[in-house]
């Protein structure tokens, strides 16, 4: 089966082919235009901006990936397109051109929740080519149950699998999400949007043998007995930070690289904590670990070893697969059941993993 997936949920236009035998999901095309350069003028996304900047590339980016896939239109078997959450103008870009590519081809319509699909970029198998069945040996899948952790610039999410779409959600954040923290943290030492990248490689750069100051971040809820998160006081707490080394003449190259480090500390101890705590306490001995600040190398080289000491196998997907794709669209849309009638999908900017119902049916 091959499915085209579309998604324009924020800043990044994408779109990718997909094939699916048997058990194995490969990638044939997968190919993204991003307005976060344009955004980064403007140390944040602008939605009117974002969706202009989607409706400019959604024609391009579609051709480029049925091109690239080197396969014809009549040989895919449907369309997936994220119905949300994101920004409403974004959204309705892709929505609205699924449908018409849905009717204008004959195709059936699978609409996807973004944030299964980021969870769902973990069925794609990326290293081995398609019909390279000898490579596919090494590929295994998530198996159920598992636990999922979804940490992208809008959520923050712990959620249990019993199996495909069903699901229960253990908690989330109650004010920012991680990569939204690392945003913000981000641009109040001074970095642009998308600040995640900017504040991981500038932690890097620090020596904590360097260090003059004594620079303590909160690690807000960490012994709170939920799996909620929170993550607004960081900020408030590095803002602070900030204003004191400035008062004490003491802002430099040197305390941004410490602030940072400090930053992605707080926020990597609090999601590794609470997500082990999760796997123990359900019992699960797959974890699936998603969306942009998945690419963070702390996160996964700290989920790596507390997870492999547990016996517990951990799955992040590639780099650009963490960030927004097509792919994870197409991905989650293999298990799905395409929708009867185009009237029924309108997109949603506010679908989450809380509500029932939101999953979509499955095949
Ligand atoms: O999943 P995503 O592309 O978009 C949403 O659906 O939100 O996630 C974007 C977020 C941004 O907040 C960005 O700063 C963060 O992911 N991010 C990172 C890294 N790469 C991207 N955060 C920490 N470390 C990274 N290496
Ligand atoms: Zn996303």
């Amino acid at each position: 089966m091959v499915i085209l997936g579309i998604e324009t949920s924020c800043d990044e236009t994408s779109a990718a082919v997909l094939l699916k035998e048997g058990n194995r999901i490969t990638i044939l095309s997968n190919v993204t235009a991003s307005s976060a350069e344009l955004q980064a003028k403007y140390g944040g996304i602008i939605p009117e901006q974002a969706a202009r900047e989607q409706l400019k590339s959604i024609i391009p980016v579609i051709e480029t990936a049925i091109n690239d896939s080197d396969l014809v239109i009549k040989e895919i078997d449907a369309i997936a397109v994220t119905q949300g959450p994101g920004l409403i103008g974004s959204l309705l870009i892709g929505v609205e051109t699924a449908k018409t590519l849905s009717y204008v081809w004959n195709k059936p319509l699978i609409p996807v929740n973004h944030l299964l699909g980021h969870l769902y970029a973990n069925w794609i198998d990326s290293n081995s080519q398609p019909q390279a069945l000898n490579n596919a040996l090494s590929f295994q899948p998530p198996s159920f149950p598992l636990l999922g952790l979804l940490v992208s610039g809008g959520h923050t999410d712990l959620v249990y699998f019993k199996d495909h779409m069903d699901y229960l959600y253990l908690g989330g954040t109650r004010d920012d999400a991680a990569g939204e923290c690392f945003d913000k943290c981000a641009r109040l030492i001074g970095f642009s949007y998308p600040g995640g990248p900017a504040i991981a490689q500038s932690a890097m750069e620090f020596k904590t043998q360097n260090s003059k100051f004594k620079i303590e971040l909160p690690r807000p809820l960490l012994n709170n007995d939920t799996f909620d998160f929170s993550f607004s006081g960081l900020k408030t707490a590095v803002a602070r930070e900030v204003d004191n080394l400035k008062k004490l003449k003491q802002w430099n190259k040197n305390t941004q690289k410490h602030l940072s480090y400090e930053i992605q500390e707080a926020i990597i101890e609090v999601l590794v904590e609470k997500t082990i705590t999760a796997a123990k306490k359900y019992n699960v001995k797959q974890l699936i670990v998603a969306g942009g600040v998945a690419a963070n190398k702390r996160l996964s080289d700290e989920l790596k070893i507390k997870s492999d000491k547990l016996g517990i196998k951990l799955h992040i997907p590639k780099p650009v697969l963490c960030t927004d794709n097509g792919a994870m669209i197409a991905s989650v849309a293999f298990f799905l059941k395409p929708i009867d009638n185009l009237k029924d999908l309108q997109a949603n900017p506010n679908l989450s993993l809380e509500n029932e119902n939101v999953a979509g049916q499955l095949r």
